[in-house]
């Protein structure tokens, strides 16, 4: 691998940044869109088995330092979005299908019909903060990511990447039991359970209370799990949380990530960030005298 270029369990990328899953990625119109603005490769939006209406509004807090959201995992079910999959191939870069579920079973099979519409790679959501039943309460517990991952791995044949929630006290430990349990690479982080009170009307402002964390505000705490995750693991890890620049990309890079993310960046800037990021990234190299990705990763450990 030269320049940009990265290789993530085998999936080769242009350059070392992915949209993230929840933003842009409704449609397969749309993840083309952002792989045109250049991102080296487009997660899905996380499907379910079934279609799920999602909460009603507000889903969504504007902070300063970046967003809660708790949109309610809506997605129209697998079957019906197997078409914006395809479809999102015609962006030219690995497309990773983002899945959730609440059994091992359960997320098995969704993964499977993932499978079949062509992706590079399956992303496991055993992380969305405030899901009942779903995400990260079924992903909290090292032994029940090992059992997902196990059963997700006998299903598909290509690799399956298990993205983490930060929201427990070792995230180093989901990382190994996903290892354990085959997965070909982690992503971490999802975002912090968080919430924000109105206190004109003395209530929760999100309709379902408690919602996730997402931008700035989480990219210290993304780039440090990153880093204790390096420490342990083998495995590949794709970094997300607050990525907005170049430097931010780098620190992640630099903590061990191959990859990294970009969600809440995207709702700000647009997907203009992919290109200034990786433009950022290059001249960085070309200034510091590194000639791959690949040999930055991970050098803050020396
Ligand atoms: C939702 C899902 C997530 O994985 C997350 O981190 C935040 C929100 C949602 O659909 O509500």
């Amino acid at each position: 691998m030269t320049g940009l270029e990265v290789d993530i369990a085998g999936i080769r990328m242009r350059n070392p940044t992915m949209l993230a899953s929840g933003i842009l990625n409704e449609t397969g119109r749309s993840m083309v869109d952002v792989a045109k603005a250049g991102a080296g490769a487009v997660v899905t939006k996380s499907v379910g088995l079934e279609p799920r209406e999602g909460h009603p509004n507000p889903c969504i807090v504007e902070l300063k330092c970046g967003l809660i959201n708790a949109m309610g995992l809506p997605n129209p079910g697998i079957d019906a979005y197997l078409e914006e999959v395809a479809f999102a191939q015609n962006g030219g870069v690995p497309v990773i299908g983002s899945v959730f579920g609440g059994s091992e079973e359960e997320i098995a099979e969704v993964a499977k019909r993932m499978a079949s519409a062509g992706v590079a790679a399956v992303e496991l959501n055993l992380s969305c903060p405030h899901a009942e039943g779903l995400g990260a309460e079924i992903g909290s517990t090292p032994d029940r990511v090992k059992r997902i991952c196990g059963a997700v791995k006998a299903s598909v044949e290509v690799p399956v990447f298990a993205k983490l929630t930060p929201n427990t006290s070792s995230i180093v430990s989901l990382a190994s039991a996903a290892e354990e349990g085959g997965a070909d690479g982690v992503v971490a982080i999802n975002t912090l359970r968080a919430m924000a009170i109105c206190p004109e009307l003395g209530r929760p402002i999100l309709s379902n209370r408690f919602g996730g964390l997402s931008g700035e505000a989480v990219r210290a705490v993304g780039v440090r799990c990153v880093y204790e995750i390096f420490d342990t693991v083998t495995v590949p890890i794709i970094g997300v949380g607050g990525v907005t620049t170049s430097k931010d990309a780098l620190e992640y890079i630099m903590a061990g990530a191959t990859a990294v993310q970009m969600g809440t960046a995207v709702w700000s800037d647009g997907p203009g960030v992919f290109s200034d990021v990786c433009d950022g990234i290059g001249k960085f190299m070309n200034a510091n005298g590194y000639e791959s990705v690949e040999e930055m990763k991970g050098i803050a450990h020396r």
